[in-house]
């Protein structure tokens, strides 16, 4: 493995980043007052929820609770690893990431991504050699060209040919590790993938991160793909995307196929803009990634029993992500065809003239239901009303959901109105439990953490935090160790600070802080509020001190020391300086 990246490095990209011109790069943003706005893009919604902080370098969504920094909106819009984020962030500022220990450890380990490519390049150099799996791919139409686009390979018939030809880069445990080989029970190694063409799954940035490969014959499985690994997710992966998003100037619509092969066919015949999900559901993962890039995606499924329900799949996972603007439709092939053969039998155009006659996406829904009433027959409508109801309920709000509302109410015979009202009451009840759960119980301690997360330079005014680490009183020490922090970085930005504590198990209760925002807080000048509740804390362990010393007394074991501390801190206490309380203004 790759060193860590270094700390002060993580700093220095969240300082140089502007989370608001990232964010904006993404979603549009709109300035109100100080914060940057938009309608949130991880849940659906009219009118804005979503804010973006340039002083916090921060966004929170009132409406859905997600939350982040510049490194977390990577992870969570674009589906980066933690590294990921870092290295796209740090291309954007042309830096290069450094590693800790980097040059000790490369040598012998390279990164996993590299090991995956040099064994894509392993399978391709395999192909030229063995001319049967050539010939295969002739047979099904392919040439040379579409095999090197798509980076086709073949792994050859042994059980360690891949092993044997990275043992200089890399153990078979690690091999193990992404996918590219098994391990037996009794501890013996062999390679994942003998005899079959292979197929590179690449990600977006067309890095490899897993194979499909399939039998040259006849047998099972046909198909086999990389398992799970660390840099391998099938609900994330598409396959053909890189080469479509290369393209993506040339597209604003995306064919998702079932097939590795479909692709690859499609590609022949100059459809460019296909790709196949990994034998699993379409997830809504996958429609968000594309949304993100063009706004139609055409799904074509086989015109058997396991494509229509694959469809189904897939347009309940549209449902939440279909908002205005958007466009989906539906092309069912004829049974016992798919994109691949259909395409050499009917051509270009052929398939062109298919893809007219798709179904919209309320077309479609509407059909499914239709089907249903029948088989359930016409007394069956307040059932099919039910069971449109949790389509509309997560169909986000918009011209394609009031449409398709009436269109169900004249199918269901309930007014649209009803419909929508019956879903709406519902829906409003939702929203309210989500509004509701930050509720953060005020006490001196967390305000004191809520307002160095807002301004942490706050934290250099503080001059009692050594004392304050005595004090017995929950979440003091996290409050200690975040001064602590500050005062040995002065310009960490708030975002900074709360990455530092992703691993921790204090980082949720932190980012729940941020977002906190009691009335004292949001008003702006902090340090007074800040002061006021740091004196309080002073107080309280002055207080406990006191105490501490006067019981040791009754027990009549003080040193010089703790004796001459103890008048002190009796004579002060009586100095009857009274401290307004900020928490509780009226104790
Ligand atoms: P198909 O059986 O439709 O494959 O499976 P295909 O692409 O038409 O294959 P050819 O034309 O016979 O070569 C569709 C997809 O389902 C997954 C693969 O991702 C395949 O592309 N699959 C299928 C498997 O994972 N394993 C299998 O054994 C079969
Ligand atoms: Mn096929």
């Amino acid at each position: 493995m790759s060193g860590r990246i270094p700390q002060g490095f993580i700093d220095e990209l969240l300082t140089r980043i502007d989370i608001v011109e990232l964010i904006d790069g993404y979603v549009p943003l709109k300035k109100r007052g100080r914060e940057h706005m938009a309608c949130c893009p991880f849940h659906s919604e009219k009118t804005p929820s979503f804010t973006v902080s340039s002083q916090k370098q921060f966004y929170h969504c009132f409406g859905c609770g997600a939350h982040g920094t510049a490194i977390g909106f990577l992870m969570d819009y674009d589906h980066l690893e933690f590294v990921e984020a870092i290295e796209l962030l740090a291309q954007n500022l042309g830096l290069e990431v450094p590693r800790e220990g980097a040059a000790a450890t490369r040598q012998y380990d390279g990164d996993d991504y590299a090991l995956l490519g040099k064994a894509a390049e392993f399978y391709k150099k395999a192909l030229r050699n063995h001319p049967p799996a050539v010939d295969y791919l002739k047979g099904r139409g392919l040439t040379g060209q579409i095999a090197k686009d798509y980076a086709l390979g073949y792994a050859p018939a042994a059980w360690d040919a891949l092993i044997r030809h990275l043992q200089d880069s890399a153990t078979a445990e690690r091999l193990c590790r992404i996918g590219l080989v098994i391990k037996t029970d009794d501890g013996r190694y062999y390679d994942r993938f003998r005899d079959r063409i292979m197929f590179p799954i690449r990600d977006r940035r067309g890095r490899v991160i897993g194979f499909g490969a399939r039998l040259l014959g006849q047998g099972t499985p046909k198909y086999l793909n990389s398992p799970e690994t660390p840099l391998f997710h099938k609900g994330r992966s598409l396959y053909g995307w890189f080469e479509v998003r290369k393209a993506q100037a040339k597209h604003d619509s995306v064919l998702v196929v079932e097939g590795y092969m479909d692709v690859v066919a499609l590609a022949q015949y100059g459809v460019c803009n296909a790709v196949a999900t990994l034998g699993t559901a379409t997830t809504r993962e996958h429609i968000q990634q594309i949304y993100r890039n063009v706004h139609e995606i055409v799904f074509c499924f086989d015109g058997d029993r396991a494509g229509r329900s694959a469809a189904w799949r897939a347009a309940e996972n549209l449902l939440p992500e279909f908002r205005d603007g958007l466009q989906a439709r539906f092309v069912f092939l004829p049974e016992g065809e798919d994109p691949d053969s259909l395409i050499r039998k009917e051509g270009q155009q052929g398939w062109s003239d298919r893809h007219s006659r798709a179904l919209t996406f309320d077309a479609y829904l509407l059909g499914q239901l239709q089907q249903e009433l029948q088989i359930v027959g016409a007394g069956g409508r307040a059932q099919l009303a039910e069971r449109a109801k949790p389509m509309l309920r997560q169909l986000p709000e918009g011209v394609f959901k009031s449409r398709f509302a009436d269109e169900l109410s004249k199918l269901v015979m309930v007014s649209s109105a009803k419909l929508i009202r019956m879903v709406g009451a519902e829906n409003a009840a939702s929203t309210k439990v989500e509004e509701n759960r930050l509720h953060v119980h005020r006490n001196p301690v967390r305000m004191a953490i809520a307002a160095l997360l807002h301004q942490p330079q706050l934290a250099l005014e503080a001059d009692s935090s050594e004392r304050l680490s005595t004090l017995e009183l929950p979440g003091i020490s996290l409050l200690v160790e975040v001064i602590e922090i500050i005062r040995s970085n002065p310009h960490l930005s708030p975002a900074s600070l709360v990455e530092r504590y992703r691993d921790s198990k204090n980082y949720q209760h932190l980012l729940k802080l941020m977002q906190w925002r009691p009335l004292d807080i949001e008003s702006g000048n902090l340090q007074p509020l800040f002061l006021d509740v740091m004196a309080v804390l002073e107080r309280k362990q002055l207080d406990q001190q006191t105490d501490r010393l006067l019981q040791k007394a009754r027990q009549g074991g003080l040193t010089m020391h703790e004796k001459c501390e103890l008048r002190r801190l009796l004579h002060d206490s009586s100095d009857d300086r009274k401290l307004q309380d900020p928490v509780h203004p009226d104790s």
